[in-house]
């Protein structure tokens, strides 16, 4: 198929602000929407097309911090948090991002909402409420109800996933944290006012949506237990010989996928990316099956996938990556590209917070096919912080609080995220104190990272090897090169060549001609040498501007080299 005529989605790559931390435009230590206004001419002028906006929706975040999800869990799907800002505002997000020729996409949280939330008020209030049934109501096991109805456990926890409340004597579900009470999906009403939800949005001008936890919204009809699996762990989340079957990928929220589906396409050109922790094989379940023209499917259009963010640095994983999202996700599916978010510790900290290896990471994640995800800062090599648990405010950190600080600390080196505050620090805009994020003197909701001074957009916009320049020439690379943005992948096999060497060609069809680009990645701390395959290449971008990488009939990568040639 001709990419020319492929959806701007296909093509696009996204930028995540976590609102919280991006901008603060008041003083208050706290990032806000008029803040981020104010950063738009800089995220378009890094190259990025989409941006993805964590939760600003109205949510209790006024409660202690152990209280609250910080905007995962809503109190009003159609309200704005007013610590970061009002309808009008987000209005003028939505202009300034159109207007600027790039694309919005938001954050919904379908599967539960916050205990705050009306509906939850008025369902907890009495057994006959008309909102009772919104929520997931159980008696406990008998004689006298005090012990939950199953033996469900959390998604990401231990220990159970039913809260008893008093007042009516019954257990509610829920699949994250106890303040985060399950949606029943299995009421109509309820799926008609999410789907409405989402209209409103879209009627609002978002261009798509990203779907938290969207693997939990059905839970099994029966209540039954979840069965013995013989597994410690497993990509399904399987976890301690718990299967995660009842209360994950459940088949009816396939189905429900589809409705979700037509509803977005009720206004074309929209998409929409599901957070959902599974097996491949699961994964590719929620893509829906290939419909009309062979292009376009009645699934997710894309799945956020993490597999990426704990792959080491070595060619020959990247490759297997590769291949598996080949034989997983083949055209009109494609998979995603993500090194971080807010629940994850970054990239840069994982590979010896170096930042010749991000830009590798980075050249690698802007060619390689697929949707590209860049997390607020990762452009700029933002460090994960080092955050005490005693000072963390992260409300997961807060349920794993029992955990001593050295094993948290053994743990983190493993890249699993116990207190996700660490990747959630103020964004570095410049050398100041407070990095630019709030005025000197502000008291910041997170501490600024200490890196900040060298570490900012401002040190590193004048520094034409920097990683924020180095993502730049890549993501303009990607846009103006149609084989990069939407192009076919195939490996190339170069004889003798080294074994950190990943090598892949791009190609792409335009204006019924080829068009192609072609990838060399070098995963070593060494300079690599190897045949040029191609004839009369030119160096389209490399991840060095000092690059000399053609040698007559040989192609030369310096240590962590990135490079993409053409014919
Ligand atoms: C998702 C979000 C995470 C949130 C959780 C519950 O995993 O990414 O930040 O805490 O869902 O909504």
């Amino acid at each position: 198929m001709d990419s020319e005529s492929l959806p701007w989605w296909k093509k696009t790559v996204v930028y995540q602000i976590y609102p919280r931390s991006y901008m603060d435009s008041t003083g208050n230590g706290i990032g806000d929407l008029k803040g981020i206004i104010s950063k738009l001419d800089y995220i378009k002028d890094l190259g990025v097309e989409t941006i993805w906006f964590s939760p600003f929706f109205k949510s209790p975040t006024d409660k202690p911090y152990k209280e609250h999800d910080c905007g995962y869990d809503i109190s009003d799907y159609r309200d704005i948090n007013p610590e970061y800002g009002t309808m009008d505002d987000v209005d003028e997000l939505i202009k300034g991002i159109h207007s600027r020729g790039m694309k919005i996409v938001l954050d919904m949280v379908m599967n539960h909402t916050s205990i705050e939330h009306p509906w939850f008020q008025k369902s907890r209030s009495s057994k006959d409420n008309p909102r009772r049934d919104w929520y997931i109501w159980r008696d406990g096991k008998k004689p006298n109800g005090k012990k939950p109805p199953n033996n469900w456990r959390p998604m990401i926890f231990l220990g159970g996933a039913w809260k008893y409340d008093e007042s009516t004597e019954q257990w509610y579900y829920h699949c994250f944290l106890p303040f985060q009470p399950d949606l029943n999906y299995r009421n109509p009403e309820v799926q008609k006012e999410m789907l409405d939800t989402v209209r409103f949005w879209l009627k609002k001008g978002a261009d798509g949506f990203r779907l938290d936890i969207f693997n939990a919204l059905f839970e099994d009809a029966e209540f039954r237990d979840a069965p013995f699996t013989f597994t410690i762990a497993n990509g399904d989340m399987d976890l301690l010989f718990k299967s995660s079957k009842m209360t994950l990928n459940h088949p009816d929220t396939l189905e429900f996928c589809k409705k979700l589906r037509k509803t977005l396409d009720e206004y074309p050109g929209k998409f929409m990316v599901g957070e959902v922790g599974a097996s491949l094989a699961t994964l590719k379940k929620y893509l829906g099956e290939v419909v009309e023209d062979g292009t376009n499917t009645n699934g997710l259009n894309v799945i956020f996938d993490l597999r990426s963010t704990s792959t080491p640095m070595k060619a020959k994983k990247f490759k297997k990556l590769i291949e598996s999202y080949e034989r997983w996700f083949p055209e009109p599916f494609f998979p995603t590209w993500v090194f971080g978010n807010h629940d994850q510790v970054r990239r840069i900290s994982k590979i010896d917070n170096d930042i010749e290896q991000a830009k590798l990471n980075a050249a690698l994640q802007l060619t390689a096919r697929g949707m590209p995800y860049i997390y607020y800062g990762e452009e700029i090599g933002m460090r994960n912080a080092k955050i005490h648990k005693s000072e963390s405010k992260d409300a997961v950190s807060h349920h794993f609080k029992i955990i001593p600080q050295f094993i948290r600390n053994f743990i983190t080196r493993f890249g699993v995220s116990l207190n996700r505050d660490e990747c959630r620090t103020p964004m570095q805009w410049n050398s100041a104190e407070n990095a630019g994020f709030s005025p000197p003197g502000a008291e910041t909701w997170l501490s600024v990272n200490n890196t900040s001074e060298e570490n900012n957009v401002e040190v590193e916009e004048k520094d034409p090897e920097s990683l924020l320049n180095c993502y730049k020439r890549f993501l303009k690379v990607r846009k103006e090169t149609t084989a990069l943005n939407s192009g076919s992948i195939n490996f190339i096999e170069i004889k003798k060549s080294p074994k950190s060497l990943l090598a892949y060609e791009r190609k792409a069809i335009v204006n019924n001609k080829e068009d192609k680009a072609f990838v060399f990645l070098n995963f070593s701390r060494k300079n690599i040498r190897f045949h040029n395959p191609l004839k009369n290449p030119k160096v389209l971008v490399s991840t060095s501007i000092k690059t000399e990488p053609l040698d007559n009939a040989q192609i030369v990568l310096m240590p962590w080299e990135g490079i993409v040639l053409i014919e």
